[in-house]
């Protein structure tokens, strides 16, 4: 895999990582829209959400946004040496997989994960989102799956 371009990655995120709750609040109602199942899987003292926008409003959901925000945020500032994180994602992917979650709603290319994440830069940089900002981001997407991929090996 091509490494991504870290320059349209840098400046792509620089926008995205003013209000990180903001933009992963638009990441994750895409990815309940594509995904709806994956809602249960969200359980803080045992409570099921009754809706995406029930979940969505809930503070230990909000702390699992500002956790993923922050996954990336390191990537983007590693993204010149992803390997440094390999370890750390393959343990990531390792609880991920504890929690319930396929290793398919990762995936590159089909996966919902992707594709939201896609979808929420998108949404945030509008017209100034690039084919070559959006290739760059594939390739980085790429990577992390690919560690926390590691997580579910075996399975
Ligand atoms: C299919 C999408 C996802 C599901 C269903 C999911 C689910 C969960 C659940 C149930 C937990 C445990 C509860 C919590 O800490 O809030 C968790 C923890 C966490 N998730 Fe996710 N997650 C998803 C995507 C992601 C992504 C894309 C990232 C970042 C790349 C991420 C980063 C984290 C982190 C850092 C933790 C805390 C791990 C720890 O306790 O050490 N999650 N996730």
């Amino acid at each position: 895999m091509e490494r991504p371009e870290p320059e349209l990655i840098r400046q792509s995120w620089r926008a995205v990582s003013r209000s990180p709750l903001e933009h992963g609040t638009v990441l994750f109602a895409r990815l309940f829209d594509l995904e709806p199942d994956l809602l249960p899987l969200f359980q803080y003292n045992c409570r099921q959400f009754s809706s995406p926008e029930d979940c969505l409003s809930s503070p230990e959901f909000l702390d699992h946004i500002r956790k993923v925000m922050l996954v990336i945020d390191t990537a983007v500032t590693n993204v010149e040496d992803l390997s440094s994180l390999e370890d750390y994602l393959a343990g990531l992917g390792k609880k991920h997989r504890a929690v319930g979650v396929k290793l398919s709603s990762f995936s590159v290319g089909r996966g919902t994960v992707g594709e939201s994440l896609l979808y929420m830069l998108e949404k945030c940089l509008g017209p100034a989102f690039t084919p070559a900002m959006r290739a760059a981001w594939s390739q980085l997407y790429g990577a992390v799956v690919q560690a926390m991929s590691r997580g579910w090996d075996g399975e």
